[in-house]
């Protein structure tokens, strides 16, 4: 069965169990600066976990795109990937465990046709937190999973929350049995032998974490994950998700143009290829900050290994056509986005090119010298400097010492790093604080116009038009924000107008101080380049704008005289940039 295949009869199931599809949120989390990517399908529903009522019902289903950066360095083995698609389910106050894990079993047995025998179970222990999870373990027997397929893990394994804080709960997990022979006679499924793989994991959300401690949700939910790339695998008899179709092109044509034979660097290069794909068509692009320098090193790390493939980076644009070719059954936008794809992908590959034979060098320069004073590891100094000034990515660094056996003192380094984004961080507050010192009514008004534009892109050109920038003086406002195409005069003509509407209609402008996940919750707008306090400021305007913000804003929009814009640009690849101006009108 094709990847595409199981994720459709996973949701033709679901949906035959009144369940609503909903769409994949996209990879880059809207309105939740915490974190970097959307890691899990629960993500953009937590504040429905949390009580809020759902649009579409107390039955949800998707297909969700998924980044997870933890274990970059892993890529290249036969099991971690950085993007992957979660396949979930979900109940908001409606089903729980026994519908929940009678599902679970009729899809895995019934739809997808896996023996009953192949499956092992575990549940919760049970701790001073939450009890052991007999009902669920009840209900695997009724089933017709036997007892000693039944196991008992605590929090480690059988406890489900997304970082730190938020809802959570104790969760059922599937596993499938490869039929390798037990590594010993102690092997189980927490064993990571390879003997069984991890399918599912279904999600009991009954309990809110945070710092005091766990409490009770007011009502009991279910969230349930299913990785797609690694059911693929396995219902194709396969080692690995580079052997199924998802990945087989690239390889293949990889295989053919390499100079040098490494399995690991063409599964390196296939799977970042993927994933940095799936981050530009959903708005990203590489920058030294958070998730810009997520994409940057993957794609960088991409670049190493078909350096060390030999193989000529010209055929970067062939191995994206390779992917959208192959990929676009499943995500259409990979096709809808393939220029800015190629533009981006092809434009740090130039960067890179520029800087890597300059740090090669120095990185040689170095390795002979910690070879005249007889040491074997580099020093945090070192990877800084050819991160800082040469752009290589500290794990480019490690790898090249690898290759030479090298270590790498990370500690050192990332302790300088800290010490780097820390003064950057400063520095930007400063310049915050140095703009609010020079405040006028004139930064005052703009700054509030900001926010209107940004509500009034969203209405013209689309919800997915997010803010990438502004900058703001006393005589103008620049804005960028994502969008594919120059703007068309009609759509300059609307977003000045419904401003103008807006500034015409005296809407009030007020501010709210709430907790982070309450304003996030509430559908409030920000930009995240930098996590937010706790509690933050909501600035609305009338109800066409809710944003994070600093303030300070006018009190009134009638306050800013006439918007309008003077020019539109092209800002970067895909990012579009808008200068305008306020005219007060006597
Ligand atoms: N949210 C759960 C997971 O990611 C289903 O495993």
């Amino acid at each position: 069965m094709r990847a595409i295949e199981i994720r459709n009869k996973y949701l033709n199931f679901f949906k035959n169990h009144g369940h609503t599809i909903i769409p994949s949120a996209p990879l880059i989390p809207e309105n939740d600066p915490s974190v970097l990517f959307t890691t899990a399908g629960m993500q953009p529903l937590v504040p429905y976990l949390l009580g809020e009522k759902h649009p579409e019902g107390t039955r949800l289903t998707d297909y969700q795109k998924c980044v997870r950066t933890n274990d970059i360095e892993e890529v290249g083995d036969n099991r971690h990937l950085t993007y992957f698609e979660m396949l979930g389910n979900w109940s908001l106050g409606d089903y729980f465990k026994e519908e929940s894990i009678s599902m679970s079993f009729e899809f895995l047995t019934k739809e997808l046709g896996i023996p009953s025998e192949k499956l092992s179970v575990t549940c919760f222990a049970g701790d001073e937190d939450c009890p052991k999870d007999t009902v669920s373990a009840e209900i695997w027997k009724k089933v017709g999973i036997p007892e000693e397929r039944i196991y008992f893990y605590g929090k480690d394994d059988n406890w489900w929350i997304a970082g730190e804080e938020g809802p959570c709960g104790p969760d059922t997990e599937m596993f499938y049995d490869t039929g390798k022979p037990a590594c010993s006679k102690d092997c189980q499924p927490s064993c990571n032998c390879g003997k069984y793989v991890e399918i599912w994991n279904n999600v009991f959300m009954e309990y809110f974490k945070d710092r005091s401690g766990y409490s009770k949700l007011e009502r009991k939910n279910v969230d349930t994950g299913l990785g797609l790339e690694r059911m693929t695998m396995l219902l194709q008899g396969k080692e690995t998700p580079y052997d199924t179709e998802l990945f087989q092109p690239v390889m293949k044509y990889l295989k053919k143009l390499q100079q040098q034979d490494y399995i690991e660097s063409r599964r390196i290069v296939a799977e970042h290829l993927r994933s940095s794909m799936m981050i530009i068509s959903d708005g990203g692009r590489p920058s030294n900050l958070d998730r810009g320098y997520v994409l940057r090193r993957l794609i960088r790390r991409m670049i190493r290994h078909l350096n060390k493939l030999e193989i000529n980076l010209d055929e970067l644009s062939t191995l994206i056509d390779i992917n959208v070719e192959n990929l676009k059954e499943m995500y259409p936008d990979l096709e809808k986005n393939q220029e800015i794809i190629k533009n981006v992908i092809l434009e740090e590959k130039d960067k890179f090119v520029k800087t890597l034979a300059h740090g090669e060098r120095e990185f040689e320069k170095e390795i002979k010298r910690m070879k005249e004073i007889g040491r074997n590891e580099l020093t945090g100094e070192v990877v800084f400097k050819l991160y800082d000034t040469y752009g290589f990515p500290p794990e480019v660094t490690k790898e090249l010492a690898r290759e030479h056996d090298y270590k790498v003192n990370m500690k050192e380094f990332d302790q300088l790093f800290k010490e780097h984004q820390e003064k950057s961080r400063l520095g930007s507050e400063q310049k915050f604080k140095g703009g609010l010192a020079e405040q006028t009514q004139e930064t005052i008004a703009y700054h509030t116009a900001t926010h209107l534009l940004n509500a009034a892109l969203k209405k013209v050109i689309g919800k997915d038009a997010h803010q990438r920038g502004s900058n703001i003086t006393v005589e103008r406002m620049r804005f960028d924000f994502n969008c594919d195409h120059k703007l068309t005069e009609e759509e300059k003509k609307q977003v000045e107008d419904l401003v103008n509407q807006w500034i015409q209609e005296g809407l009030e402008v007020t501010k709210q101080e709430m907790k982070k996940e309450e304003a996030i919750k509430s559908g409030a707008e920000c930009m995240f380049i930098e996590k937010y306090p706790d509690i933050v400021t909501v600035y609305s305007i009338g109800n066409v704008s809710k944003e994070l913000c600093g303030g300070p804003h006018v009190k009134n929009t009638k306050e800013l005289g006439r918007f309008k814009i003077k020019k539109e640009e092209s800002s970067s690849s895909g990012i579009r940039r808008i200068k305008a101006v306020l005219i007060k009108e006597n």
